[in-house]
């Protein structure tokens, strides 16, 4: 069995992030999603991975190079332009050969792997498997109709749900799927869509079933997402100090210190974690916070957030739920005038008081 990860995509919803980078290498609790996504793979036994890239190719496969760091083999897919999830697995074919596969969004994070889902797959005679999760907000995912275990209906973000449950971004198939996706025709979004394609395997009488997923998920496109998925990941941390604290600092709870973290006349409340070579001086960080490499926080506060690689945050005052950026720079301007004084990319959100 193969897997097929997808890391292409436009990250419209997580701009201005997506502009520069991939949204599948942005680190939930100092570890980009995508790691998340071939452990769980591999965890499951396949270590056989085809990684669908766009634009942001160069950043996926410096991150995670031949996969042998993940004790996987990967394959680089090239798609030419984000033409739906339903066209990466068309152009994933010739990787995929005749192999059933588990297709994985790049983007999905789950809290007990996906072992279970696959060894349920291998197992029964079905064509497809989809994974459910129920939500309160059905209306805005693909929905599934079920009955007696089989899938039988699939409706995009429905103006009425017939159940709560949600089809999230994993999914099993064999290789049915790619008359499937010669068949469908590009929606009017102009995509060729994932729920287009399962349900042209169910009009066509194959068998698809559903599993309900019980733990822990989250699609982290979105900064709220984001921020939850790292609240979520931080709790469950193991607390770890390879880094330095003075004496006039204080860390309380869950803190993970990242080897040549630095803190100085500062307080840690966990759980967070500081990545390698971060210095924090005389400031506060709070819980549900991660800080990724080289970074530095003076003389600030900063809680529920989540900092990229490089930025710099001195005399900020209190930062709170906020996803910033690689190389941000924050600081005071005490040139006249006193004012503002704001470089932004597009799309950005700034919050002032
Ligand atoms: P989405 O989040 O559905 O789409 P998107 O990445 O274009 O983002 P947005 O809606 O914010 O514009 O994609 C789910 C995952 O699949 C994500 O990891 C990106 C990946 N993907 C591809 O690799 N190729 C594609 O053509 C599409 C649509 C998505």
């Amino acid at each position: 069995m193969k897997g097929l990860i997808l890391s292409g995509g436009k990250g419209t919803r997580l701009r201005p992030l997506t502009y520069t980078g991939a949204k599948q290498l942005v680190p939930i609790a100092n570890k980009p999603v995508l790691f998340y996504v071939i452990e769980d793979l591999v965890d499951a036994g396949i270590t056989d991975l085809g990684v669908v890239v766009g634009d942001t190719a160069p950043q996926v496969q410096e991150a995670i190079g031949d996969g042998s760091r993940f004790g996987a083999r990967v394959t680089y897919i090239h798609q030419p332009a984000p033409l739906g999830i339903a066209h990466a697995v068309k152009v994933a074919q010739p990787f995929l050969g005749d192999e059933p596969f588990v297709l994985f969004l790049g983007d999905n994070l789950v809290r007990d792997g996906i072992a279970p889902l696959v060894d349920y797959f291998r197992t029964g005679e079905m064509n497809s498997l989809i994974v459910l999760k129920e939500v309160p907000n059905p209306q805005d995912f693909g929905v599934a109709e079920i009955e007696d275990g089989r899938v039988v209906r699939l409706v995009e973000k429905p103006l009425h749900p017939k159940s709560n449950l949600a089809v999230i971004g994993i999914y099993l198939f064999d290789h049915h799927v790619f008359e499937a996706v010669e068949r469908i025709r590009p929606s009017r979004r102009g995509e060729l869509e994932i729920t287009d394609t399962i349900q042209y395997l169910i009009d066509r009488g194959l068998l698809v079933n559903a599993c309900h997923l019980e733990g822990y998920w989250t699609d982290t496109g979105k900064m709220d997402d984001m921020l939850e998925a790292n609240r979520w990941i931080l709790e469950q941390i193991e607390p770890r100090c390879d880094g330095t604290v003075d004496s006039a600092s204080t860390l309380y709870g869950k803190v993970v210190l990242e080897p040549g973290a630095e803190v100085v006349n500062s307080v840690i409340r966990g759980p967070a974690i500081i990545g390698e070579r971060t210095r924090i001086m005389n400031s506060y960080v709070g819980p549900f916070t991660s800080i990724y490499y080289d970074c530095l926080v003076v003389d600030s506060e900063i809680e529920h957030s989540i900092v990229l690689e490089r930025s710099r945050i001195e005399a900020a005052g209190r930062i709170e739920d906020s996803l910033i950026g690689r190389n941000v720079e924050i600081g005071r301007s005490p040139a006249k005038p006193r004012a503002y004084k704001l470089v932004l990319g597009d799309h950005s959100k700034v919050g002032i008081l």
